[in-house]
């Protein structure tokens, strides 16, 4: 959350900044600010978007090629011109742009307040200018990095942080704990950002910096160490980004792109990991953990949001093809409930991102206890990426819609080799399923395109259901997660309150909320749950509910029955979840966007979530 992009160099900082925070307005859009070198040290803020921001500095003095940058996910303060980034010191002396959560930020206010300083916002990045102001002024020897340093060695929390100090002009100081940081090599220029995304069209030569790092950049070279002031290693790595992805094209909304990249998008996950006579699945990445895996006793898959649905789908493959017990657990909730965890499990942590808070907590834990900790995610080089002892990169490209799209369906593509392979190098498939499977999993992108050509057919069904302020969802079998995944959607972008169910539970329960103003949308393919999800129809219309069914092509029984019906190709129902959420991610879209919701960047959402 919050996204921070800076620039040193002999180009204008200003527009390099702000096309930058436009890109990472994903990880928040409560306010946005830039700090410049402009003969002073000064801050423009304001409330709101980045275009925002734009419009409050038309005719200021926006001149100068050093500066930092902020756009930001309230946590401390509402949002405000007042909270917004950069922060200064009070004295002037420091801006500073922050990213996490500094959790002893009162009691060092306090301190600080006692030694004479006072505050003008809520924010705990106001604690942490003041601080490193403080450690400035102590000694007159003390360099900027030197007072960084010292604060961030009182600091309890999360931090990516970029500092400008007014007395020394010629840098910008960076640092990072928990909260992910880019600096970019230019040519007698730096860039830095929470992502690679501000950086892509300048240059493809990236350091990413690991917890701790504290960097110096000035115009002729930069520095690395460690808050503790020892020296760390360079690793620069090749940027593999096009800045093609970062446009949304013809669409008018980038999740309506993402939706209709998804034939492509599951066919790059795949691709070159599938042989062509289906024979054979190949992960690199997992080759030396294999065995591992083979031997665990238990498996557990840990996520958040979106991605932890895809883990629900792996939990259903893996123990029904690879018979392994399975767990699956929110990040969230592993990282605190004291789980038994043995060296000799198998702990998968999938996260689009790989930046998100809760899941680097549970893969920490992971870790410490000896496990063999697994990443599934997409954006290359992230944390999770590099701190896990092996993993899968799903390929999906950017995804910069705050509700994931493709990135779920490329999940569940790298899940679903995962268990297959499993179970063959186990023996627990027969290889003719086998093959089959596979075959069916290469064919997913081909009948994903025929879902895509409904789409205006489920934008007349959202017309018909937008006012709606319920919904219900429900499916069985490796259709529940997708029933959970659906309700999740709308949720997020239409802001329409709605529960994904197990259909065999809805007796116990969301039974008693259906009357005939309630839209409930049933998963509904035929496979072997296919009767007993028509009866629990039959009890929806009894009671007057109107019923969305999702079904497979050519099924008249339902589309007597329904009220309306979305079609989808006939697939293995281990692979459905591929093509049945994809009539549920177009029904959510037409429903937000019917009731005037900004679907890229729905309210209080943000899409990298890198505070608890
Ligand atoms: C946020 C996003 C969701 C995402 C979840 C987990 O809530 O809005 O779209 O599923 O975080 O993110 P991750 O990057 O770990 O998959």
């Amino acid at each position: 959350m919050c996204g921070i992009v800076g620039y040193i160099g002999e180009k204008e900082a200003f527009p390099i900044i702000v096309n930058g925070l436009k890109r990472l307005e994903y990880r928040g859009y409560d306010s946005a600010g830039v700090a410049l070198f402009n003969g002073t040290l000064t801050n423009y803020k304001k409330k709101g978007k980045v275009a925002d921001l734009e419009h409050a500095v038309v005719n200021k003095n926006l001149s100068g090629t050093i500066g930092i940058g902020h756009t930001r996910w309230a946590t401390h303060g509402e949002p405000s011109d007042d909270n917004a980034h950069p922060h200064s010191s009070m004295n002037g002396i420091f801006s500073i742009v922050h990213n996490g959560i500094i959790e002893n930020y009162a009691r060092l206010k306090n301190d600080l307040i006692k030694h004479g300083y006072s505050f003008q916002s809520e924010t705990d990045t106001e604690v942490l200018a003041n601080l490193i102001e403080f450690f400035y002024n102590q000694d007159e020897s003390m360099t900027s990095e030197g007072a960084v340093q010292l604060a961030l060695s009182k600091v309890v929390g999360a931090y990516g942080i970029a500092v400008l100090c007014k007395k020394e002009n010629d840098k910008i100081v960076v640092a990072r704990k928990g909260s992910p940081l880019v600096v970019g090599l230019g040519n007698g220029e730096y860039f830095i950002a929470s992502d690679a995304s501000p950086i892509v069209e300048f240059t493809s030569q990236v350091i990413y910096l690991n917890d701790e790092d504290i960097a110096i950049l000035q115009k002729d070279g930069f520095t690395l160490k460690n808050v503790q002031n020892n020296p760390v290693s360079l690793k620069v790595s090749n940027l593999d980004l096009e800045i093609g992805e970062l446009d949304k094209g013809d669409y008018e909304y980038f999740m309506l792109k993402e939706i209709y990249e998804q034939p492509k998008t599951i066919e790059e996950t795949f691709r070159g990991r599938l042989k062509s006579d289906y024979s054979e699945i190949v992960l690199g990445g997992l080759m030396n953990v294999f065995p591992k895996i083979e031997a665990a006793q238990r498996i557990i898959i840990i996520g958040c949001g979106t991605s932890w649905h895809a883990a629900l789908i792996a939990e259903y493959m893996m123990e029904e093809y690879a018979r392994v017990p399975v767990e699956v657990e929110y990040a969230s909730e592993f990282r605190y409930r004291k789980p038994v965890i043995n060296s000799n499990d198998v702990v998968i942590l999938i996260s689009q991102s790989g930046e998100t808070a809760d899941t680097l907590a549970a893969l920490h834990l992971a870790k410490e206890k000896g496990a063999t900790v697994i990443g599934i995610c997409n954006v290359v080089g992230s944390t999770l990426a590099r701190e896990t002892d092996a993993g899968v990169y799903t390929h999906a490209g950017v995804e910069i819609g705050v509700a994931s799209t493709k990135a779920f369906t490329a999940q569940v593509t790298v899940l679903t080799m995962i268990a297959l392979k499993l179970a063959r190098r186990k023996g627990t498939i027969d290889p003719e399923e086998y093959k089959a499977l596979v075959k069916e999993l290469a064919a997913i992108p081909e009948k994903g395109r025929a879902i895509l050509e409904g789409n205006e057919h489920i934008k007349r069904i959202a017309e018909k259901y937008y006012e709606a302020v319920n919904a219900l969802y429900l499916g069985r079998g490796y259709l529940f997660p997708v029933a959970l995944e659906g309700a999740l959607k709308l949720k997020e972008i239409s802001y329409v309150h709605a529960e994904g169910y197990a259909a065999g539970e809805m007796k116990h329960g969301p039974i008693a909320l259906v009357d005939d103003n309630l839209p409930v949308v049933v998963v509904a393919p035929q496979d072997d749950y296919y009767e007993k999800v028509v009866s629990n129809i039959q009890e929806i219309k009894a009671r007057k509910g109107n019923v969305i069914a999702i079904v497979t092509e050519g099924d008249t029984g339902l589309k007597e029955l329904a009220n309306d019906v979305i079609e989808i190709p006939k697939s293995h129902p281990a692979v459905a979840p591929l093509l049945s959420v994809i009539p549920l991610q177009l029904l959510a879209y037409h429903i937000a966007l019917l009731k005037g919701c900004n679907v890229d960047q729905p309210r209080n959402l943000a899409k990298s979530v890198t505070v608890e």
